[in-house]
């Protein structure tokens, strides 16, 4: 719509105070000015703005999404036995507060020492079964068999992820992870790199603001409590130490990934997604979060 484009228009001009991503070469050569949107209604409407096209791997989008399997591969009973429920106010690949807690849980499934726990727990018994289960989770979510995953960023992420390395030897010491390093990282990094547009992810966001169930199929991918826990992570720690200052400008739960993308939940209401590589100094995509707060003015869509 012509509203839309015109607060993607607007949004755009901060992309030139953010960075893209480095750390993982591959992400380095995204197009820091590119900014699309795409929301998504229980109907099947859709709208669109700005370049739509473009595809990027979910990063820690994927978090969520993994963390919703593994609830219901496991129960929620073993899943936060094993991590925890609390922002930490720490940046997303902190190692900091890991040796303070005993025993040495990591305090949410948000920042990638949880993360490495959740992918550590999905059933499976090689790295390709548990991955496809994960990739067939997403397709089914998206309703698009198509849906795969970056080989390049996912190479480009092993050969470089010492520190997540670092996070695993650590909690594989405590016993809270006990499968082989590589195999983890390599999992973990594949889960990082699955790719799609914006459109994709709007998907992916209704159906967790439809509390699991796609409602264009009716189709039930996840049970309510699930969606639930996961929508309220969103809101805790889905920005990462940037969460206090998004739910009250913003007041959508939402997660974000380091590749750009934001996925977006309005409640019972709609799916939002979002790219935009250039990130501000939290690891957040710096034009996506600006449009989220534009929008979330103009349409009074805070929860709060
Ligand atoms: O583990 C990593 O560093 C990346 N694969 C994901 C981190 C991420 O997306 C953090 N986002 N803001």
């Amino acid at each position: 719509s012509d509203e839309l484009k015109e607060l993607v228009r607007e949004a755009k001009k901060c992309a030139k105070n953010g960075r893209v991503a480095n750390y993982i070469p591959a992400l380095g050569k995204a197009n820091p000015t590119d900014l699309s949107i795409a929301i998504h209604y229980p109907d099947g409407n859709c709208v669109q703005a700005g370049d739509i096209e473009k595809k990027f791997t979910l990063q820690s989008i994927s978090k969520v999404i993994s963390l919703a399997l593994v609830l219901m591969d496991r129960g929620s009973n073993y899943v936060f036995e094993r991590v925890g429920m609390e922002p930490t106010g720490d940046p997303f690949n902190s190692i900091a507060k890991l040796e303070t807690m005993v025993p040495a849980k990591p305090l949410n499934p948000m920042i990638n020492a949880g993360a490495l726990v959740v992918t550590h727990m999905i059933k499976g018994i090689t790295v390709e079964e548990r991955f496809q289960r994960l990739l067939l989770f997403i397709q089914d979510m998206v309703r698009d068999s198509n849906i795969s995953y970056c080989k390049e960023v996912a190479l480009s992420e092993f050969e470089t992820a010492n520190l997540n390395r670092a996070l695993v030897y650590f909690l594989k010491q405590h016993n809270i992870i006990q499968e082989d390093v590589e195999h983890l990282i390599d999992l973990y990094t594949k889960q990082c790199a699955i790719e799609m547009n914006c459109f994709d992810l709007s998907k992916i966001g209704m159906v967790f603001a439809m509390d699991g169930v796609d409602p264009e199929s009716g189709k039930r991918i996840m049970p309510v409590d699930v969606a639930r826990i996961c929508k309220t992570f969103m809101v805790t720690c889905g920005m990462y130490n940037a969460s206090g200052e998004f739910a009250i400008k913003v007041g959508i739960p939402s997660k974000s990934g380091v590749s750009g993308g934001i996925m977006g939940s309005v409640p019972g209401r709609f799916g939002i997604g979002i790219f935009g590589p250039a990130l501000d100094e939290k690891g957040n995509s710096i034009a996506g979060i600006k449009l989220l707060e534009l929008l979330s003015q103009n349409y009074q869509l805070s929860m709060f």
